[in-house]
């Protein structure tokens, strides 16, 4: 436009301005692309930043990562995508980053992939590995989840925002489950609650706080029986109280006001994937019922003409 401009102030033709004016633009046009677009990685870690294209490049199910923990950990994988629809739906309600919050919830079990079997969404059979196992072992072993997911997404050169996600998504949380099941076992040493908690960090952000609670909300949901409208908020708003009372959310910038409306997005993204559905009636007791209601038929057409 300038160039245009400054041809007609000195009274270049109109024809050879209009070309040279076109072919300029077209030509700064690419040039600022193939700029832009490869300057980009320079920045975003020259100035620890991550755009939205890198996240959306993160976030396609080709991803190395991502295709590892489908194949080596299909039940979190799995678990995955539904804490991703869960916290994004949060995140756009509260006023977060929601494709930072999909992303990181992508990735915040990464760690699962060293050792699968260990979690119980990926446990085909009955077979437990923790049945022989002392609760401390377990602990230690689901809680390093956490560090090994940290350490997976630095050699994978993911951007700090996952990462924080990742090493934050449990907070300083209790394995309750082994410290109830140490408690009740005959060790002679005492059990310290301590050494049954994650070692954190706390949330810092609303992002990592979503995706803790989205997860913790996920898990409890899906063990649900009888998953009625009114149990599924009972159980969410529960959860959201116990991590709030435990603490987790101290470092974070929820209100309770958020934490309200955290609960009531949850509540809408679950209803829509626990719908209640129709009971189909068994098969094979519906081809007795109609056998037996064709041979009645028969029966009355043979009397009737007799
Ligand atoms: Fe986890
Ligand atoms: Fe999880």
């Amino acid at each position: 436009m300038a160039i245009f401009v400054v041809g007609l102030v000195t009274g270049t033709p109109l024809g050879l301005l209009i070309s040279t004016s076109l072919a300029l633009g077209i030509t700064s046009g690419i040039l600022s692309s193939i700029l832009t677009n490869g300057s980009l990685p320079f920045l975003e870690h020259t100035f620890q930043i991550t755009s939205p294209v890198r996240l959306l490049e993160l976030s396609h199910p080709n991803n190395v990562l991502l295709k590892r923990l489908l194949t080596e950990a299909p039940g979190t994988y799995h678990h995955s995508i539904i804490v991703g629809n869960l916290a994004e739906s949060a995140a756009d309600a509260v006023g977060g980053e929601s494709l930072l919050v999909r992303v990181g919830a992508y990735y915040h079990d990464i760690g699962k992939i060293k050792r699968p079997y260990f979690f119980i969404e990926n446990q085909m059979t009955s077979d437990n590995p923790h049945d022989k196992i002392a609760p401390s072992l377990s602990t230690l072993i689901l809680t390093s989840h956490v560090k090994d997911g940290v350490e997976l997404a630095r050699e994978h050169r993911l951007p700090q925002g996952i990462i924080d996600i990742i090493e934050q998504h449990h907070g300083s949380g209790l394995v309750s489950y082994f410290y109830h099941k140490a408690l009740e076992s005959d060790r002679t040493e005492t059990v310290t609650e301590e050494e049954f908690r994650y070692e954190g960090p706390k949330p810092q952000t609303k992002e990592a706080a979503l995706v803790m609670l989205a997860d913790s909300v996920e898990a409890a949901v899906r063990s649900l029986q009888n998953r009625t409208a009114g149990r599924v908020e009972g159980l969410v708003r529960k959860i959201i109280k116990d991590k709030l009372n435990d603490g987790q959310l101290d470092e974070c910038d929820l209100t309770l006001k958020d934490l309200d409306i955290i609960a009531a997005a949850f509540v809408r993204v679950l209803t829509g994937i626990f719908h209640s559905r129709i009971e189909y009636p068994d098969i094979a007791q519906e081809m007795e019922r109609r056998k037996k209601r064709a041979g009645t038929r028969k029966q009355l057409t043979e009397k009737s003409g007799s």
